[in-house]
């Protein structure tokens, strides 16, 4: 049987009657597939090709803003081609956000049982394929920070799983991307973090998953955060970047950060852009998008966040460890 019509039919067994071995099952076998395989039974890519210019009638260096049923290929491309990014309001309702926020408090509760041996649900339980995998190993990751990979729970995994689908994003993601999508096990990751001590790095995800990828990074706030808030957001240098910037100079942290002084140089003397997000508001960009999580002394609260990349089979970055949904 192919790896999906499995991955399919242990679904609708969950739906029936949701049970943890059952979800571990089904986490351990999207990403215990062959990449290659996959990648040879999918239809070639079809490019998607963005609007000469932009039909949002906001300047190029400020964010456009959609409704969540104006989300498709278009409004997501042009965004992110012409703005670097795009805010989707109201994508999620207050209530989903609170249901989150709450697996989210259950999933880093069963974490600490977990890494003390006395887990006993599918709200934490790595799949052991990525126990001792070859570009991930486990390692209590998140604990300080508060956040860890989506499949570290496949409780949280499932049940994500079916909102999208009950979204519908499939349609919008893959139009975009032009190809069949796979998610990340890395770059899929479920968030409670406390507000920093010190400023992030800017960085761009593309600096460590490839300047050629196809991808598209949903990341859905379920705190409200930014501006007039005590929940830290995201800072963002405004508009479309097309290449991977200079990283590791001048100070910068990593060798994939990217220095103040060299994010300066790409706002040319314009204001970060750091948005006020409602609880359940999403933002959406890709791997050239130079960012980080906001700090300052004005942030004292934690942030809830669900961090999502979409990334095109045909050149799937494999060390972000790929999952089949
Ligand atoms: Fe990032």
């Amino acid at each position: 049987m192919q790896v999906l019509d499995t991955i399919q039919e242990l679904t609708q067994q969950n739906r029936q009657a949701r049970d943890d071995e059952l979800e571990i099952r089904l986490a351990a076998q999207r990403i215990d597939f062959d990449l290659d395989q996959q990648r040879a039974q999918c239809a070639p890519r079809r490019p998607w090709n963005p609007a000469p210019d932009s039909p949002f009638t906001v300047g190029a260096r400020e964010l456009p803003e959609i409704d969540r049923a104006a989300v498709s290929a278009e409004t997501l491309g042009n965004g992110v081609h012409h703005h670097g990014a795009i805010i989707v309001r109201n994508f999620w309702k207050p209530s989903l956000a609170a249901q989150y926020r709450e697996q989210i408090d259950q999933v880093l509760d069963e974490q600490v049982r977990f890494d003390a041996g006395e887990a006993t649900s599918s709200w934490y339980r790595p799949p052991d394929v990525l126990l001792n995998h070859r570009f991930c190993r486990y390692k209590g990751m998140g604990r300080q920070t508060g956040s860890t990979w989506a499949a570290n729970s496949p409780r949280i995994m499932f049940n994500l799983l079916e909102e999208f689908q009950r979204m519908g994003l499939r349609r919008a993601v893959e139009e975009y991307l032009g190809e069949q999508s796979l998610l990340s096990v890395k770059k899929w990751v479920v968030r409670r973090v406390k507000p920093l001590a010190a400023p992030a790095n800017w960085h761009q995800d593309g600096s460590f998953m490839g300047k050629d990828v196809h991808s598209i990074n949903m990341w859905i706030a379920l705190s409200e955060c930014g501006p007039g808030t005590s929940v830290p957001g995201l800072d963002l240098v405004p508009g479309r970047i097309d290449h991977i910037v200079e990283t590791g100079t001048d100070g910068a942290v990593f060798d994939w950060s990217v220095s103040a002084k060299e994010a300066a140089r790409y706002l040319a003397g314009d204001e970060v852009l750091q948005p006020h997000f409602n609880i359940g508001d999403a933002i959406f960009f890709d791997h050239f998008n130079l960012h980080r999580t906001s700090s300052g002394p004005a942030f004292i609260e934690p942030r809830y966040a669900i961090e999502c990349w979409f990334l095109g089979v045909s050149n799937y970055p494999e060390r972000q460890v790929p999952v089949l949904w």
